[in-house]
């Protein structure tokens, strides 16, 4: 790829935003997230923003850009966060999360810059804040345009929902923007239609008083993590249906139609299972792999830990067992409702002899844009126009629990333009995001703009 003056510009000012690490989760990093925060309101003014600003809440610091033109024109609300995953496991990166590097893959023959938040989401923000610098590069802001860009999206936007709830006058708008997603290949643009809900807990086994020898005890007494891999085995059958009562209660079941439409959607199961290095796949009896993963329910164990861990061998047997599970859920399951269920099944499950604790973590409701709306035509004909290839709808997997919060706070929608490809590695060591689907971000998101302003006039008249 032969890039210009201005787009290796671009790529050493991103590079210099991937180096800083805003690790939301891990309470060393407050520093550092907050020097990122203030790096992209810099950003933001040097795009050409008019007014920019740090608001501060409890938690990491929220960055608000406004851009506004005329009483007569819509207003685009972007979304986007800074805050990036723990990158852990270290040893596992093939260079250090923080100094980016580009490298070539083979779905990236031009190139990917390798780094923690490349893809997910900094190089997707950093892509709507070049895309208003090119704007305004050939004219006045085509619209109002806000921006809100999180610092705390990767630990459940809590913050950020208090500051919605308290603000919505400021945050008015007519549609929201976000490249948070992916999209199905670099050949076959796709449009996110959907989001999973999630429901996030931490379960413990608590069994006798203190760490015991496993000689003298073994055999005798309930052990902590037997118990808890027993009560976890037990909450899917042997279909892979999740067995908490009600779970499946207010699940939206697609029509055959709408299955047949998602069907045509191109997958390789080969492709999908060498990626990731599997030699079967597994999931809910009756649906195919990429349902299983988009508009389907699941429950999964994120880290299981408890007795002895370190080096060499000790002969115990733990007191306390621990277990971080989520859930993924579909339409119309309430979080709050499955978090509760959650609970009074696992802690049925307890056999005598232990004590069982559950805490909910976070969670948030799924989320689906519909096709007709103006948003969606938009940015159809925005992808049409720059890979010339029509886009198709996509439900996606993954959970951004502020969307359906905005919908339900501001009563606007949000449309999900993501640029990221399944194997970008994202949460995962060596994450990247490639060059070719950086650019095209830039190209395609002001598309969006033109397509935007004209069906809203026309749905105006
Ligand atoms: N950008 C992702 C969500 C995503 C990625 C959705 C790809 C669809 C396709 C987001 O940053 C994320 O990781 N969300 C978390 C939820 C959050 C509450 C921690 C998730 O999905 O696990
Ligand atoms: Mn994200
Ligand atoms: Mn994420």
């Amino acid at each position: 790829m032969n890039l210009t003056a201005q787009q290796n510009q671009f790529l050493e000012e991103w590079i210099d935003f991937l180096k800083l690490p805003s690790i939301s989760a891990d309470p060393s990093y407050k520093n550092q997230v907050a020097t990122t925060a203030n790096w992209v309101k810099q950003a933001l003014q040097k795009a050409g923003c008019l007014h920019t600003e740090l608001i501060i809440t409890q938690g990491h610091p929220i960055v608000y850009g406004e851009l506004l033109v005329s009483k007569n024109l819509p207003t685009v609300l972007v979304y986007g966060h800074y805050d990036v995953q723990p990158p852990d496991p270290l040893d596992l990166w093939e260079s250090p999360p923080f100094e980016p590097i580009i490298k070539k893959t083979n779905l990236h023959p031009d190139g990917a810059i390798f780094a923690r938040g490349a893809c997910d989401d900094k190089g997707q923000v950093f892509m709507h804040i070049k895309a208003l610098e090119k704007m305004l590069e050939s004219g006045p802001a085509p619209c109002n345009i806000k921006f809100m860009i999180e610092g705390e999206e990767e630990v459940g936007s809590i913050h950020l929902e208090t500051f919605v709830k308290a603000h919505k006058e400021k945050l008015n708008c007519d549609v929201i923007l976000i490249s948070d997603t992916g999209m199905i290949s670099n050949s076959q643009p796709s449009i996110t239609t959907g989001l999973r809900g999630l429901s996030y807990m931490e379960v413990s086994v608590m069994g006798p008083n203190r760490d015991l020898h496993s000689g003298l005890y073994g055999g005798a007494v309930a052990n902590p993590i037997n118990v808890l891999c027993e009560m976890i085995s037990k909450l899917k059958d042997e279909n892979n249906r999740i067995t908490i009562p009600d779970f499946y209660k207010d699940v939206e079941e697609l029509s055959k139609q709408e299955r047949e439409e998602m069907g045509k959607a191109p997958f390789s199961l080969e492709n999908f299972k060498n990626a990731i290095g599997i030699a079967d796949i597994k999931g809910e009896k009756g649906y195919s792999t990429e349902e299983r993963r988009s508009i389907r329910p699941t429950l999964d164990v994120n880290g299981i830990w408890g007795g002895y861990i370190g080096e060499g061998a000790k002969t115990v047997i733990p007191s306390v067992a621990h277990a971080k599970i989520s859930m993924r859920l579909v339409p119309h399951q309430d979080w709050h409702t499955i978090s509760t269920l959650f609970t009074k099944h696992f802690t049925s499950l307890a056999p005598k002899g232990v004590k069982v604790s559950v805490h909910t973590h976070h969670g948030g409701y799924a989320y689906v844009t519909p096709i007709d709306h103006i948003g969606y035509q938009a940015a159809h004909k925005a992808y049409l126009e720059t890979f010339k290839v029509a886009p198709i709808p996509h439900r996606g997997g993954g959970s951004i629990p502020i969307v359906p919060m905005f919908e339900r706070e501001l009563g606007v929608k949000s449309i999900l333009m993501g640029f990221g490809l399944d194997s970008d590695a994202i949460h995962s060591p060596n994450e990247h995001f490639g060059l070719f689907n950086f650019f095209k971000g830039i190209e395609t998101l002001p598309l969006f703009y033109t397509h935007y302003i004209s069906l809203w006039k026309k749905e105006r008249n």
